[in-house]
């Protein structure tokens, strides 16, 4: 049978669906493109209504050509009685290996010993799943359930198999990763995975600021292989929202933890994460939000428009703030930090650097990223996908930078 896996959501849901595909092609099953696929597998994200809506209806186009469907991932209970109306099986990522499913032959109960399907150069590893923190507007402590740390040993293994594969990104992703706790801390996992031997970087994802304590910035700082980007959700620049976010912090917290960074690391990149319209969300305290991106002058901002979801705490306030309004906001805040970034940008104008070279666009044309996880375009006749190569800025743009091969 030929089956087509198609992931929504986040790395981590990204790394599962790569252990899908291991465990399928085991099983005797064919992975194709989906026009030719018999089987789909559906790995869902439910973090906005909008990521939901788009699967239904991908859902429902699958079964309409009479094709098998598979959705697992993370769902909520409401929308799980929907897809199984839908789907021919609903099943959480953990079933999918260990359910007797009619055309699988083996089963598995720990999935997290199958090793993902890797695609040299980026390495997806979750070193956690879960979520004990609940913020009031998120899905996952629901659709993943509580925080579970997987033991170190299986992670540097993880990490040296997919290095020897010719993996160079390795990525080590939790929805909270300063708070593992699989046998050492995270730091501690940093320095053992730099010690394996190779060229690699080591990038991580997302870090919480209430769990943020200072020998990150020391590991950041002394291990070469860890790279110098750093992503610290603020979620809000208002103290008022934060709290009704239930996110323990305040700003002034925050912007300590990026002072002592910044400090100590002199050319660290920062991205954060953003929401905008939450519920009570007055101009004043998006204000607050304004004033604080313009202070710290972020290297990107994933900003989402606040999305009720059923289950969560937030979902029992008003919904406040209109759509136009969000949208707004959003912009607002998008030309910020283009502007930001265009000055930042300039500044590597004929600097050479070196980037990883991640895919390729077009005929000639690829697309890579420094270890700063600045984006940069290279026009090359030569294949460069998955190889470190040293670049020539030559121009640039809000988003990202275009360089030239430097001469050897
Ligand atoms: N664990 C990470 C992020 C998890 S989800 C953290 O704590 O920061 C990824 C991002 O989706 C969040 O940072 C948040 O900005 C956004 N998000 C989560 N729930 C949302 C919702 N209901 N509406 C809009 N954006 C949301
Ligand atoms: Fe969601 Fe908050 Fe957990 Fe992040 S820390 S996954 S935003 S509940
Ligand atoms: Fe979405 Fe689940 Fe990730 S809700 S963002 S796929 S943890």
């Amino acid at each position: 049978m030929r089956y087509c896996v198609i992931t929504y959501g986040c790395q981590m849901n990204k790394n599962d669906s790569e252990r899908i595909s291991t465990f399928f092609d085991e099983n005797g099953l064919e992975s194709s493109l989906p026009e030719n696929a018999e089987l789909f597998i559906i790995n869902s994200c439910s973090i906005r209504q909008s990521a939901i809506d788009r699967i239904r209806e991908k859902a429902k186009k699958i079964k309409s050509e009479n094709k098998k469907l598979i959705i697992t991932g993370c769902l909520l209970k409401e929308d799980k009685k929907e897809m199984q109306e839908i789907a021919d099986y609903v099943l959480s990522t953990k079933e999918i290996f260990s359910n007797p499913l009619p055309f699988l032959k083996k089963k598995e109960e720990n999935y997290f010993q199958i090793e993902p399907k890797r695609n040299p150069p980026t390495a997806n590893i979750s070193i956690m799943t879960g979520c004990n923190n609940f913020c009031s507007y998120c899905v996952v402590p629901y659709t993943k359930g509580r925080e579970f740390s997987r033991p170190k040993e299986e992670i540097i293994e993880e990490a040296k198999k997919a290095i020897e594969k010719g993996c160079k990104e390795i990525w080590l992703l939790g929805q909270n990763v300063n708070s593992y706790s699989g046998g050492t801390s995270f730091s501690n996992l940093l320095y053992e995975i730099n010690k394996i031997k190779g060229d690699f970087w080591i990038r991580f994802t997302s870090s919480h600021p209430k769990d943020f304590s200072s020998d990150l910035i020391d590991t950041i700082k002394s291990c070469k292989k860890v790279t110098n980007y750093l992503n610290l959700p603020v979620q809000s620049g208002d103290d008022e929202i934060l709290k009704k976010m239930n996110r323990p912090y305040t700003i002034d917290q925050y912007k300590k933890i990026i002072y002592d960074v910044k400090k100590n690391i002199p050319n660290i990149t920062l991205s954060t994460d953003i929401i905008v319209g939450f519920p009570g969300e007055k101009e004043k305290n998006f204000h607050n939000t304004v004033k604080l991106i313009n202070e710290i002058n972020f290297d990107m901002i994933y900003i989402g428009r606040y999305s009720p979801r059923p289950q969560t705490e937030a979902f029992k306030m008003k919904n406040d703030v209109s759509q136009e309004e969000k949208k707004r906001r959003e912009k607002i805040i998008t030309e910020i930090l283009k502007e930001n970034n265009l000055k930042k940008n300039k500044t590597y104008k004929g600097k050479n650097v070196k980037v990883l070279v991640l895919k390729k666009i077009k005929e000639n044309s690829f697309l890579g990223k420094t270890q700063c996880y600045k984006t940069v375009l290279i026009e090359s006749q030569d294949e460069l996908v998955g190889n470190f190569v040293k670049v020539k800025i030559i121009n640039y743009s809000p988003w990202g930078l275009k360089g030239k091969i430097s001469p050897k």
